[in-house]
């Protein structure tokens, strides 16, 4: 197995500083054709949204960048055939979360801007911010968001239990976006509400026990999951895919980045304190459990890389700013995941063959890069990954509406993972946490993980 390091290569055309992406000067270049008409065409949708109630409209724009292989699913308020009751999803939100900031939120914000065929804004559960943090700064933008909203036909509980007086349509579905340690109590709560379909957002759960028992339930009750692991459906993942067919001897290496810094890290540690494995690394395991056939009872070899590894106690939290494993499958398959809290705002898939890389694959790329700037002048101020993954989320949603009302109810949404995907992954991410914590954590440390 070699463990040779590919140098990076640094390629991104923007920087991304105290929230703000912006062009660097050496890349003053020329916009590639593609590029312009890719700035062009998000142009156009924007200004040619059709808004109605809850957001819906006559005419949802087009994906800004193409997809390899996967093309946005079917308007299914055209093509549904049976099941469907007004050719419309209606989503409720759990865990909305901060304007600008939550996950929730940006789904919700997504679904209100049309950005979904088929799918309506029908309720926002939002425990903190309709609660004990509605003073807050982010609760008074909250409220402000919750009156855009209500006025366009969505209703807003402070808790789950509120739902068991509202209307639940047999088209609901339920995404679950609260902070992980809260999410399986709410997905309890929710199918007790008649949800039958669930998009909960990774890693699904704090622990594989947990998660199991949420699919158990999940089952008892038939109710669908969906998984919000938006990696399964990146486009340069896909690329690295595709180019995998033609080099299927090829060491395939993930790199995952993030932009906190020395003095974000130990706010970074405490608030995902479940661990870099099982918050960030997470998305690229399940890209090895959907596409790769890996789990942790079929992981033939495994080593972590030294020189890619760092373990660190900061306040009472020992994780690990970065870390390298290159895993091997039963089929002999080598592939590398690597991820950097520190390591800046790109992330990128290679291929690499008898030691000579020959083809990478880089996000956000030039086209997407001038998605992302258009949408950061429209919509100043949002976490940054709102903006790189804005495309990854409209997808996923689009995927999950267009199978629901299309009345598919056994096989799911192509590149969309499902719960027991999520379980393998978790169980994957658990192993490799013990095993990294057994090799570098500091002697005498406690970790939370
Ligand atoms: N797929 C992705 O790319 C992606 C990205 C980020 C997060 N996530 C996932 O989405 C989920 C939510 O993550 P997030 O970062 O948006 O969470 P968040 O902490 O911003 O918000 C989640 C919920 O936490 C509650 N909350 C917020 N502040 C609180 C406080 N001070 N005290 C008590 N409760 C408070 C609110 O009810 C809110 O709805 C997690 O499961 C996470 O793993 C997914």
């Amino acid at each position: 197995m070699s463990l040779r390091v590919i140098g990076l290569r640094k390629r991104s055309c923007y920087r991304h500083r105290a929230g703000q992406f912006s062009r660097v000067p050496i890349t003053q270049r020329a916009f590639t054709g593609s590029a312009l008409q890719a700035l062009e065409a998000a142009k156009g949708s924007a200004s040619s949204f059709q808004r109605s109630k809850c957001g819906n409209t006559s005419s949802p724009p087009d994906f800004p960048q193409a997809y390899p292989d996967l093309k946005r699913p079917a308007d299914p308020r055209v093509t549904t055939a049976g099941g469907n009751v007004d050719g419309m999803v209606d989503f409720l939100v759990v865990g909305c979360g901060a304007p600008a900031r939550s996950m929730g939120w940006y789904h919700a914000r997504q679904i209100l801007d049309g950005e979904v065929p088929g799918a309506r804004l029908s309720h926002v559960v939002e425990p903190w911010f309709l609660a004990g943090g509605r003073d807050s700064e982010p609760g008074t933008a909250f409220l402000t968001f919750k009156a855009e909203a209500e006025a366009r036909g969505t209703a807003f509980h402070s808790s789950v239990a509120d739902l068991q007086n509202a209307e639940i349509s047999r088209n609901s579905c339920a995404i679950i976006a609260s902070r992980t340690a809260d999410n399986p109590q709410l997905f309890h709560a929710v199918i007790d509400a008649g949800v039958k379909y669930i998009y909960l957002e990774k890693p699904g759960a704090p622990t594989v026990a947990e998660l199991e028992n949420m699919a158990v339930y999940a089952e008892a009750n038939a109710v669908q999951v969906f998984m919000g692991y938006n990696k399964n459906v990146s486009k340069y993942t896909r690329q690295a895919l595709q180019a995998e067919k033609k080099h299927p001897e090829a060491i395939t290496t993930y790199m995952h980045n993030n932009t906190f810094t020395t003095e974000t890290l130990p706010e970074c540690f405490e608030r995902n304190c479940e661990g870099i494995l099982k918050n960030m690394a997470v998305h690229e395991l399940c890209l090895l459990v959907t596409y790769y056939g890996l789990s942790s009872s079929r992981l033939e070899k495994y080593e972590f890389e030294d020189d890619h590894t760092s373990c660190q106690t900061l306040g009472d939290v020992t994780d690990f700013d970065k870390i390298g494993i290159v895993l091997q499958t039963a089929s002999g398959k080598v592939v590398r995941v690597r991820a950097d809290r520190c390591g800046g705002e790109s992330a990128w898939a290679s291929l690499e063959v008898d030691g000579t890389e020959k083809v990478r694959f880089t996000t956000p790329d030039d086209e997407l890069t001038e998605a992302i700037l258009e949408r950061q002048s429209r919509h100043p101020g949002y976490v940054p990954y709102f903006y790189v993954n804005h495309d990854d989320y409209v997808y996923l949603k689009s995927a999950v509406s267009s199978h629901i009302l299309s009345g598919h109810e056994g096989t799911g949404p192509e590149g969309v993972a499902t719960i027991d995907v999520a379980i393998e992954t978790l169980k994957l991410a658990e192993f490799l946490t013990q095993k990294a914590l057994a090799k570098y954590s500091p002697k005498g440390t406690t970790s939370s993980l």
